[in-house]
């Protein structure tokens, strides 16, 4: 098969989000990770706003239980909208209409049993149905100065086709953590994948290269999950599928040129609030100053 002719538009992005989020408890007793802020925009908005910068028209969401108040965020209220009206806050009306979808142009499906990420996204088989889509994993925030890790992995898709994972450098210590992959041969904007691995020892990983979670996949994916035996952890893993699928498509992978924040970990949440609130003009000057203060600076 040629590239151009696996090259078809990524119009529908999955978003899996039916994570516990236990390192967030007591909060994720009732507050969806997802929903938690990074400094007043939840987690997910993070990653919905990246998605359209790429041009994604489609919203896919794989929910769980206790994950109904993503849906609610994502509705208009208009209530909230006829009060903010009444009291001329444009600027607010303005933040609302920015973090909406269009109507009609978000899906959400659950994923029932916690069976492991190539499970969630095997469970939005139906409403991707045969063409590429985008996977991001709201977890994972990125902060780029230029275009957007996913916006990026278009220009790429755009040249090569297949299927795109976006990766990073990890300190070595940290490989047990990821998706981790084995760099080929350079081409247009990124390089050939010629092997990936999910969660290795850090003695068996073939490199310090992780997935740090954007994906461009061709819908073959899905036969192969459908039938995708336990791999790491005792979970249906898509790493092992995307290996399967490198056996019969093109699979390239491209190095991300920004900052990402695991947003699942405590660490990761606390230091992307510090750098998004140190970076924005409204927040940044104030900010710089507590954090100076409270140094000793
Ligand atoms: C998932 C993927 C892994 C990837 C990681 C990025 O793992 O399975 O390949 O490197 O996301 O965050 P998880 O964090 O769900 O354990």
């Amino acid at each position: 098969m040629s590239y151009s002719s696996q090259n078809r538009p990524v119009r529908k992005a999955v978003f899996p989000v039916a994570g516990l989020g236990t390192r967030f408890l007591p909060a994720s007793k009732s507050v969806p990770k997802e929903m938690l802020t990074v400094v007043d925009m939840p987690v997910i908005q993070y990653a919905v706003n990246e998605a359209r910068e790429a041009g994604i028209e489609h919203f896919v969401f794989v929910t769980g239980r206790n994950k109904g108040v993503i849906e609610d965020y994502f509705d208009v209220q208009p209530e909230l909208r006829a009060t903010l009206k009444a009291r001329n806050k444009a600027d607010m009306l303005e933040v609302l209409a920015d973090s909406q979808p269009e109507a009609g142009r978000t899906s959400f499906t659950r994923q029932q049993e916690p069976l492991g990420l190539g499970h969630a996204v095997w469970c939005a088989r139906d409403i991707v149905g045969d063409e590429p889509f985008a996977l991001l994993l709201p977890d994972m925030v990125m902060k780029s100065d230029k275009c957007g890790c996913l916006n990026s992995l278009m220009n790429v898709y755009n040249e090569t086709g297949g299927n795109l994972i976006a990766v990073e450098e990890c300190d070595p210590e940290e490989v047990s953590n990821y998706g981790v992959i084995k760099k080929g041969a350079e081409v247009a904007g990124g390089f050939e994948i010629q092997g990936m691995v999910e969660k290795p020892k850090k003695e068996d990983a073939p490199s310090n290269l992780f997935i740090n979670g954007r994906y461009i996949l061709q819908p073959e994916i899905f036969g192969l999950l459908e039938n995708q035996e336990t791999g790491a952890g005792g979970e249906i893993q898509l790493t092992d599928a995307m290996l399967r699928l490198s056996e019969t498509q093109p699979f390239h992978g491209c190095k991300f040129d920004g900052l990402s924040f695991d947003c699942g970990s405590r660490e990761g949440f606390i230091a992307a609030n510090v750098a998004f609130a140190l970076d924005r003009e409204d927040t940044g000057p104030v900010v710089r100053k507590i954090i100076q203060d409270m140094l000793g600076q």
